[in-house]
């Protein structure tokens, strides 16, 4: 079975309160959206890289170096369900048996070593699996009045991330049976399914707030060789 990576960036990115999406901000000299494209054409096992742009897209800064790998899909959606849905339906030269990886656009930090660990550890699973962290905080479920209502138990919960990894066929089939799950992860455990849950970091951090921009910028510039 091959593998290919499906990257939506169709979001305007309301929450960074820019007028440029965020997809497109600058970050360490590059348009956020390349780092991670750069990331997933540089892991072997990715046979091809899509990414879901809207429609009218003007903004779009092409990537002339990943072009031997990278597709484009102007196939973006109202929601992000939507823009997964309708990339993996335009995906060409893909089975319904293939894996893809998908993965937010925002999340500008991904690591190659963190990519190659979820296609080893998610093997030859019948679900798939997802980057995750544990989580560290304890949590609190807030009131309507700013007040907490209750200490929510951290215990075995985890901070899903992406890639989140799935075979093309089921992925489309759950997407299309939830679509207004946040994850692809939501849209297969609606199917009865339970994704594995595979170990990353915090550096795979989504960018969505202004002050994520300069953690993302320090993040790659302090990162050692062997952690890329
Ligand atoms: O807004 P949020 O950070 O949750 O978006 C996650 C990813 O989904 C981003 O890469 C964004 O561009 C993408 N997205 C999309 N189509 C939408 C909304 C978000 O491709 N309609």
């Amino acid at each position: 079975m091959a593998c290919y990576a499906l990257v939506p960036a169709a979001g305007g990115g309301s929450r960074m309160g820019s007028a440029c999406p965020k997809q497109y901000l600058p970050l360490a000299g590059q348009p956020l959206i390349r780092h991670a494209l750069a990331t997933l054409c540089a892991v072997p096992a990715i046979a091809r890289v899509f990414v879901v742009l809207a429609p009218d897209d003007q903004q779009w800064p092409g990537c002339q170096y990943l072009a031997a790998k990278l597709r484009v899909l102007r196939r973006g959606g109202a929601t992000r369900a939507k823009s997964v849905a309708n990339g993996l339906r335009a995906m060409d030269g893909v089975s319904d048996d293939d894996w893809v990886l998908v993965h937010d656009a925002a999340r500008a930090c991904l690591s190659v070593a963190h990519v190659e660990q979820l296609i080893r550890d998610v093997g030859d699973d019948p679900v798939g699996g997802i980057l995750a962290v544990p989580v560290a905080d304890t949590l609190k479920r807030a009131r309507a009045d700013g007040r907490i209502a209750a200490t929510v138990p951290r215990e075995g919960l985890w901070q899903a991330q992406t890639p989140q990894m799935f075979r093309r066929g089921m992925l489309l089939r759950a997407l299309e049976a939830a679509p207004a799950v946040t994850d692809e992860a939501s849209a297969i455990e609606a199917l009865g399914l339970h994704p594995k849950l595979v170990a990353a970091d915090a550096t795979n951090l989504k960018v969505t707030y202004p002050l994520d921009l300069r953690l993302a910028e320090w993040i790659l510039a302090n990162r050692n060789e062997d952690e890329r």
